[in-house]
């Protein structure tokens, strides 16, 4: 092999060697790493470790199961689709449906009410919208919280289908047959829903049908053919999660504090409980028992492998 050739082979050897070393580090021993395409980094795990007994995840909460390569939370009806490190966490969740319902004539008419109510995660305000498509139709997300219950959302009316059309631009969310609002930071423990004025009375030639969801930005592209029914039944969402009931102060007192070596503690921003983070200059996995690593550790294997050439 030509030196630049071999040069070549090493770099790439030592680059799958920084992520083989870096996957290692994601799950406790003995746990699986990954389902499907998603990888799981502790605190987050499935079951138990094969090698110690003890439970792969921190806190129940965050107990994955995998079933067919797919990944979901809790007994299965929340599939996840990515967990980082960062405290967020993308999911697929089921959307609210209303259909003209022929036997109750003018009366309004109210769809089913997926809900999320898991208290480790809040639902991103950064990252989602919540949508209604309709020509009848509002829908709104609510969080309740002990006695603490807020709610936002959108209605949409249009009485004709070119009506629609006009105002639709290149698959834009306008309010006219398609609303979304902004998702308020801190929702928990969510419930949402989609409502029919009047029964889908005075569409019913062009939309017997409305839908309620959060969606992830980005993921949602209106089009006029939705008022016929969406070609979905779940979206993607991101939640941001914490972990711990309690702030940073009062969880470095405990033996169950999470934050391992060379990591900070940061507060999570809307309830109790905390994240951790590797300290700058250092990465890896900051709720890993092994802690995060010094870069220098990393300088010092590559100068070690590029001295072999
Ligand atoms: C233990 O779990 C790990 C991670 O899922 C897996 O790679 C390994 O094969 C398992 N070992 C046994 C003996 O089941
Ligand atoms: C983790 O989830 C699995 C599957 O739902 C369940 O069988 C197990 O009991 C859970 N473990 C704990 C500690 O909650
Ligand atoms: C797993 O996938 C197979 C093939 O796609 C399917 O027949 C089976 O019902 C699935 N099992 C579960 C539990 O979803
Ligand atoms: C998963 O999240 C990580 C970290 O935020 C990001 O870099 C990656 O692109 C995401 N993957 C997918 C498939 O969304
Ligand atoms: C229509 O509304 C009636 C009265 O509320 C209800 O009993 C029935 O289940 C509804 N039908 C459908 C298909 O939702
Ligand atoms: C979560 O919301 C439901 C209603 O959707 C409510 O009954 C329950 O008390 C709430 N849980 C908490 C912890 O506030
Ligand atoms: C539609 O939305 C995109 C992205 O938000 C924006 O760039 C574009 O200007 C919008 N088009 C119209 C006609 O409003
Ligand atoms: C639909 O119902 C509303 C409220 O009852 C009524 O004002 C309206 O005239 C009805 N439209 C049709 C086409 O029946
Ligand atoms: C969400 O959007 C991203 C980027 O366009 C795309 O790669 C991904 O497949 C979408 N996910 C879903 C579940 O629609
Ligand atoms: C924590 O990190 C420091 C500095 O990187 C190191 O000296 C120490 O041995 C580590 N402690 C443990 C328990 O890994």
């Amino acid at each position: 092999m030509r030196p630049k050739e071999m040069q070549k082979q090493l770099t790439r050897l030592t680059v799958l060697l920084l992520m083989a070393l870096e996957a290692a580090s994601q799950a406790l021993r003995g746990c699986p790493n990954s389902c499907g395409s998603v990888s799981i980094p502790y605190p987050f795990g499935i079951g138990n470790s094969n090698h110690t007994g003890a439970n792969c995840f921190l806190m129940k909460e965050l107990n994955l199961t995998c079933t067919n390569s797919t990944l979901y939370h809790g007994q299965g009806n929340i599939q996840i689709l990515n967990i980082s490190l960062a405290g967020k966490i993308d999911m697929l969740v089921h959307i609210s449906e209303v259909y003209k319902n022929e036997s109750l004539g003018k009366k309004y008419n109210i769809g089913n009410r997926p809900r999320f109510s898991v208290p480790v995660f809040t639902i991103s305000s950064e990252d989602n919208k919540f949508v209604t498509v309709g020509c009848d139709t509002y829908g709104y997300v609510s969080s309740i919280r002990k006695v603490t219950e807020f709610s936002t959302g959108c209605s949409t009316r249009c009485n004709t289908l070119e009506i629609v059309e006009s105002m639709q631009r290149s698959g834009n969310c306008t309010g006219i047959g398609c609303c979304q609002v902004d998702i308020p930071p801190g929702m928990k423990n969510i419930t949402f829903r989609a409502f029919s004025f009047y029964n889908f009375n005075s569409t019913s030639d062009f939309n017997k049908c409305g839908y309620s969801f959060v969606v992830k930005n980005g993921n949602y592209t209106f089009s006029v053919d939705h008022l016929k029914g969406v070609p979905f039944n779940m979206t993607p969402l991101v939640m941001e999660w914490s972990v711990g009931k309690d702030t940073c102060d009062i969880s470095k007192q405990r033996t169950d504090y999470a934050c391992k070596n060379n990591s900070d503690c940061e507060n999570s921003p809307f309830d109790d409980g905390y994240r951790c983070k590797c300290k700058p200059g250092f990465q890896g996995n900051a709720y890993h028992p092994d802690g995060c690593q010094g870069n220098s550790i990393i300088y010092y294997f590559l100068i070690l492998t590029f001295r072999q050439i």
